[in-house]
């Protein structure tokens, strides 16, 4: 089992709408490349975010989770799918746009594979192609892993999260659900996953040295710190 793939039954329950993270990208997309075709999605997960795009868009993903992928390809059944690492898969193909939201690229805690992703990403988009992603700054991860353990229920279950500070730029979030089984029996699925962050003006930097980064906002639209939650690059 890879990460995600217990929490792939209830993540979708749990993490609710992100029709939000939808029309960000939508935006993006209208702005800067309106003729675009073809998506790639990294990290995918249970393909919530690529549903937005499914009237109009050519659907591809990639993710770790043979779990997460099952419901993405279930939820979209003419959506092309690869199980893999989003840091360097070769896919021989190019794509007009790949996202890669929700935190995702925080889940990569070395350096080096931030630096593989970019490189990959820059090979698999078309000439004029978008590169949209989001991620977590590293104020935000200090300010996550200051609050107290909390516990969230859902339907048919409860989940409790745990964030545990593990370096400066890093966290691991503990997750845990329990959910009756049918015989009353409480069943019990836990989840560790690891996220980190690096300087926004170090990313950028990288960024600048692959791509053209034509917006920098965050959550509020506004510009960006290593203070901000979750920041936003648009880049051709
Ligand atoms: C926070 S979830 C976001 C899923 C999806 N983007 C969404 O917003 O609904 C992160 C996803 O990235 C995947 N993931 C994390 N690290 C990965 C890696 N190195 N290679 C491939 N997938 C990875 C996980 O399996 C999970 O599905």
């Amino acid at each position: 089992m890879s990460h995600y793939d217990q929490f792939a039954p209830f993540y979708d329950t749990v993490m609710g709408d992100r029709g939000d993270v939808i029309d960000i990208i939508s935006d993006a997309i209208t702005h800067h490349h309106p003729a675009a075709k073809s998506l790639l999605e990294l990290g995918c997960g249970t393909g919530s975010i690529m549903a937005g795009f499914a009237d109009n868009f050519e659907l591809h993903g990639i993710d770790q989770s043979a779990n997460m992928l099952q419901i993405a390809q279930h939820k979209l059944p003419s959506a092309t799918l690869h199980q893999g690492t989003i840091a360097g898969s070769e896919l021989h193909q190019q794509y007009d746009v790949i996202i890669c939201v929700f935190d995702t690229l925080n889940h990569l805690t070395d350096y080096s594979d931030w630096q593989k992703l970019l490189a990959s990403t820059k090979k698999h988009l078309c000439s004029n192609g978008l590169f949209i992603f989001d991620m977590n700054t590293i104020g935000r991860l200090q300010t996550l892993s200051s609050i107290p353990s909390f516990i969230q229920d859902f339907k048919t279950g409860t989940m409790e999260m745990i964030i545990e500070p593990v370096a400066a730029n890093e966290v691991i979030w503990h997750v845990t659900i329990q959910e009756p089984a049918a015989d009353g029996a409480i069943q019990v699925y836990q989840e560790r996953v690891h996220e980190a962050s690096f300087p926004i003006d170090q990313v950028t930097a990288e960024l600048a040295t692959r791509f053209e980064v034509l917006e920098r906002f965050d959550s509020n639209h506004e510009q960006p710190t290593d203070s901000s939650d979750r920041v936003y690059f648009v880049c051709r």
